[in-house]
């Protein structure tokens, strides 16, 4: 199979490549990412020489060169991780989530219907069911829960889960969607929850915490989000969307203590600033279909993925520390400066 893998540059689309190519060496990878702030070659360092893989740098909503790219490479399948995925950012600037994420998924699927109605998944997450109530823990994400956004990206991302189901009904396009809950592991952006509090506990900088800390998102180990994708793709019903998730909720503030903790650093550090405009409260999912109907369990316990999470970022400080000198500092202080 020759696979297109949009995104593969950023977080879960490089940790995605690592494990497919692994998985299916008998397979070829085409990454198209278009390395915005938030993609990094040195994410796909450990594959670049292997001969069934090919980089090739593209912007999703460039229709001509993704038109000669699916004319050239004859893909049998297409899985688009490329967005604009930082909440916070979309509250500054919402335009480039429009574009990216429903522009160049309309345009990724037009590409996957003019070369011969190919298979088509899309990465989509659990903010587009909006937020639960902190005091009904019985309450969870379904694939029947209505849509029901808060944040600009939520919104993106929404849009483009309704294209991607009117591609299929309109056109007979063969798609599926995933929506899972909060990753994390290696290659995270250090502008997110968990990589932000490592590496500035490992610089002994404060640790914003936004409100009083008590929101909730439900962390999956981002190699069990990579497997759900990997099953959905090769067994997953056509036209059906699997929500992802492992039934691992826990508080902001309680994640952040425990990173304190791992890394023997002081509480004095946590600083409680403005809260996140709009903040959703708590994310929660039910993965029982993608568990009776594929047999998909999450494998890593939190436990263990954060340790092995925080032993990365211990042992690659060079991927983060160059990206938090770069531009970068000048988000952070824009950011968090006056927060
Ligand atoms: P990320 O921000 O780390 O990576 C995004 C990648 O897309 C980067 O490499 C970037 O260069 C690339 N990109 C952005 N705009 C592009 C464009 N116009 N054309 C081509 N490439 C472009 O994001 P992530 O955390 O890896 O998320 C990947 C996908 O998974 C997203 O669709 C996101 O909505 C979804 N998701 C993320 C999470 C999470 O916890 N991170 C959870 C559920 C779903
Ligand atoms: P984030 O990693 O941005 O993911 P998302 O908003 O998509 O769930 O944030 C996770 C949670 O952590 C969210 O409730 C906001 C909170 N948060 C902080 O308290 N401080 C921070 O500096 C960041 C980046 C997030």
């Amino acid at each position: 199979m020759n696979i297109i893998v949009t995104g593969g540059a950023g977080f879960i689309g490089g940790n995605f490549i690592h494990y497919y190519l692994k998985e299916h060496p008998e397979d070829r990878v085409i990454c198209v990412d278009k390395l915005t702030y938030a993609g990094n070659l040195s994410t796909l360092a450990p594959v670049m020489d292997n001969p069934n893989f090919r980089f090739c740098r593209l912007d999703i909503c460039d229709r001509e060169n993704v038109f000669s790219l699916f004319e050239e490479e004859k893909p049998d399948a297409v899985i688009n991780f490329a967005a604009e995925s930082h909440v916070d950012r979309s509250i500054e600037n919402p335009g480039i989530f429009l574009q990216t994420n429903i522009i160049g998924t309309a345009t990724m699927m037009d590409a996957c219907r003019a070369f011969g109605n190919i298979r088509y998944h899309q990465v989509s997450t659990d903010e587009v069911y909006g937020d639960l109530p902190l005091d009904r823990p019985d309450l969870f994400f379904t694939e029947t829960t209505p849509i029901h956004t808060s944040s600009p990206y939520s919104s993106s991302k929404a849009g483009a889960d309704l294209l991607v189901q009117a591609y299929q009904r309109t056109y007979g396009l063969p798609i599926t969607i995933s929506r899972c809950s909060n990753n994390y592991g290696p290659y995270h952006f250090p502008e997110k929850l968990i990589p932000l509090m490592i590496a500035n506990c490992l610089n002994d900088k404060p640790l914003p915490v936004y409100g009083e800390g008590l929101n909730v998102r439900d962390w999956l180990y981002v190699e069990d989000h990579c497997k759900a994708i990997d099953l959905i793709l090769h067994k997953g019903r056509i036209g059906e969307v699997y929500n992802v998730g492992g039934h691992n909720e826990m508080r902001n503030i309680d994640i952040v203590k425990l990173i304190i903790e791992a890394l023997g650093k002081d509480e004095s550090l946590i600083t409680y600033v403005t809260d996140r405009k709009g903040h959703d409260l708590r994310y929660a999912i039910d993965p029982t279909k993608i568990h009776e109907e594929l047999g998909w369990l999450p494998e890593t316990k939190f436990q263990d993925g954060i340790k092995k999470t925080i032993k990365w970022y211990l042992e690659n400080r060079q991927w983060w520390e160059e990206i938090i000198s770069g531009e970068y500092q000048n988000y952070y202080e824009k950011m968090y400066g006056n927060r």
